[in-house]
């Protein structure tokens, strides 16, 4: 069978996770989360006394285990439901606009995509890490929404926020990760975009595996 590699990409909280996982399981294909793979080291990097990231990389030992989504080790450690908290997404686009980190990742990104059959969801997936991708979505929503979705998954996590704190807090990130310097969040040229305001799961969810199947033909 034909097999083909998927990025998505979008702003924080537009559904890219929750959609590309369910794409990925019904496509029988791999999920990668690269956010969680930014957030990982963010948490080492918080941890450690040493602030420099080339030190930091060359110590570091980060492992993604597939599981009906994907969970995250650091040295060991599951740190999957750590990596959601407030410190974290609080630093992360500042770690994730540092070059030895870019590099880094993207080429263990890209080494994850060689063979083909990932969906694959970030912030540069289109533009960067797989430029050559079959079918490349660019998933939006409005702020309000993307606050109050994300806020529903805080108060299911215990994780303490407001609507209105969100709201501020994305769109701050969504600034951060659009001007950074290294291969800023942009829409790759033939992405789809796809605006999941008042869009269910699996309405949009439909939309994906329509055009997935169109280029598995
Ligand atoms: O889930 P949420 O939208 O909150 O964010 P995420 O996908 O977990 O990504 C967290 C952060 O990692 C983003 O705000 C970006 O700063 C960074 N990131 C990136 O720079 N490049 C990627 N391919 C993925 C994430
Ligand atoms: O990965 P990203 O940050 O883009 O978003 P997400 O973590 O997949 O989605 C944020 C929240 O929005 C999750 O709780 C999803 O269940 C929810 N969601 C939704 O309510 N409707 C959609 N069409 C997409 C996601």
């Amino acid at each position: 069978m034909k097999k083909i590699n998927i990025a998505i990409d979008g702003p924080a909280a537009a559904g890219k996770s929750t959609i590309a996982k369910k794409v990925a399981a019904a496509l029988n294909m791999v999920y990668v989360d690269t956010g969680a793979m930014y957030r990982a080291i963010t948490l080492a990097y918080l941890k450690s006394d040493d602030k420099d990231f080339s030190t930091l990389l060359e110590q570091i030992d980060i492992r993604l285990v597939a599981d009906h989504g994907q969970r995250v080790l650091l040295s060991g450690e599951d740190i999957t439901e750590r990596i959601r908290e407030n410190d974290i997404t609080e630093n992360v686009s500042f770690v994730a606009s540092q070059a030895a980190v870019r590099s880094y990742l993207v080429e263990l990104q890209q080494q994850l995509t060689r063979d083909k059959g990932v969906v694959m969801d970030g912030r540069d997936i289109g533009t960067t890490v797989i430029p050559d991708a079959e079918l490349k979505i660019y998933m939006i929503a409005s702020v309000e929404e993307r606050a109050q979705r994300r806020q529903l998954d805080n108060e299911s996590r215990g994780i303490d926020s407001t609507v209105e704190q969100l709201k501020a807090d994305i769109a701050h990130r969504d600034h951060l990760d659009m001007t950074r310097e290294i291969s800023p969040l942009t829409q790759a040229a033939d992405a789809i975009e796809i605006d999941t305001t008042g869009r269910s799961i699996e309405e949009v969810t439909a939309i994906i595996l329509k055009l997935a199947s169109d280029k598995l033909e």
